[in-house]
């Protein structure tokens, strides 16, 4: 990864200037829940990869300005082809995308002919093009569930996610070996250690950890599945583990809780924080909306072809609501 520019823009005020653009651009802000607080503050819509997706459809806006991974400003231009879609650093990227090269993954698709693709949306637009149907960690266990115990499946490439899905389900889908870098971080000896010193409080965590934390969780969904959790929870202490910034929206709506982020093996868990979303600023937000740039282009045959498999998600997908998700274990 490599930080981009910036001109100086010391002296101006940077929020001021942002509504100022998102008026004159007709533009709507989408972020993540993994986003630096003041972009989350700022953004209309925060939401999961999920719920991103549906309002990336369904915006009325003349630019998206996404304040999250590449993956998921390229899902946003797939979805609503006329906007113009502005990722603040092109360099945010995601160890799973990089993970899984689209020729490789063709290979594997065609050595497994009689297997369809259920692809998590952590994925590059070529690789949605090669796969039957796109899950989001809030809808993989909806979608899953409507696919018959006898088809042969490739899931790919979160294979914690998938190795979830498998125990959960008695599934037995074959994995493609990816990983988030992120999540791996998790050290279960200091999750314990942290338990150990709350013991009421219950542990959440995001499928795409490996199963041993995993297996200590009294929760596992999504990122709008675990703010849900926070929020319906009985006990006031809760250990999260995600990436740490989501507990900024835990706080804002829930100010009397305490939320701690699950501990790295430094006992921190400040190597919790993603790389990828960490690059998208205030400053580079200002520069997208200013300059639209840099735009998310995708041509058109390949536009249409990942279409189809984000059209089968949110076709399958049309009962969850982005926050019941996987659920209790
Ligand atoms: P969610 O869909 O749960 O927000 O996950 C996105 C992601 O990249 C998690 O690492
Ligand atoms: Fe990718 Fe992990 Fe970052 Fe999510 S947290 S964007 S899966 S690297």
């Amino acid at each position: 990864m490599t930080a981009q520019p910036i001109e100086n823009l010391s002296g101006l005020d940077l929020r001021a200037e942002i509504e100022r653009l998102r008026k004159e651009r007709k533009a709507v802000i989408l972020a993540h829940y993994y986003q630096k607080p003041e972009l989350q503050d700022l953004a209309d819509f925060v939401g999961d990869s999920l719920e991103l997706s549906r309002k990336a459809a369904e915006t009325d806006a003349e630019v998206i300005a996404f304040c999250g991974v590449k993956f998921m400003a390229d899902t946003a231009k797939i979805l609503s082809p006329d906007k113009i879609v502005v990722l603040p650093d092109m360099e945010a990227g995601c160890s799973l995308e990089d993970s899984c090269p689209p020729e490789k993954f063709k290979a594997f698709r065609e050595a497994h002919p009689d297997h369809i693709a259920l692809t998590y949306i952590n994925c590059s637009t070529e690789v949605k093009a090669l796969s039957d149907v796109i899950v989001t960690s809030s809808s993989a266990e909806t979608i899953l569930q409507q696919i018959p115990d006898s088809q042969p499946i490739i899931f790919g490439p979160d294979r914690h996610l998938g190795g979830y899905l498998n125990r959960k389900f008695g599934r037995d889908m074959l994995l493609w070996p990816g990983v988030c870098i992120v999540h791996e971080a998790f050290s279960e000896t200091e999750l314990l250690k942290l338990k150990a010193q709350h013991p009421g409080a219950p542990i959440a965590a995001h499928p795409e950890c490996p199963p041993h934390i995993v297996d200590h969780a009294d929760y596992v969904g999504s990122t709008s599945g675990i703010l849900q959790y926070a929020k319906t929870m009985e006990g006031d202490t809760l250990i999260v583990a995600t990436e740490p910034h989501i507990i900024h929206q835990m706080e804002t709506a829930l100010p009397s809780k305490t939320f701690i982020g699950a501990p790295g093996a430094d006992g921190n868990c400040n190597c919790n924080i993603c790389p990828y979303m960490a690059l998208n600023t205030m400053e580079k937000l200002y520069l997208a909306l200013r300059d639209l740039e840099p735009r998310i282009e995708i041509e058109e045959p390949l536009r249409l072809a990942a279409k189809k498999s984000l059209d089968k998600m949110l076709e399958m997908a049309s009962g969850t609501i982005g926050k019941g998700d996987l659920g209790a274990r």
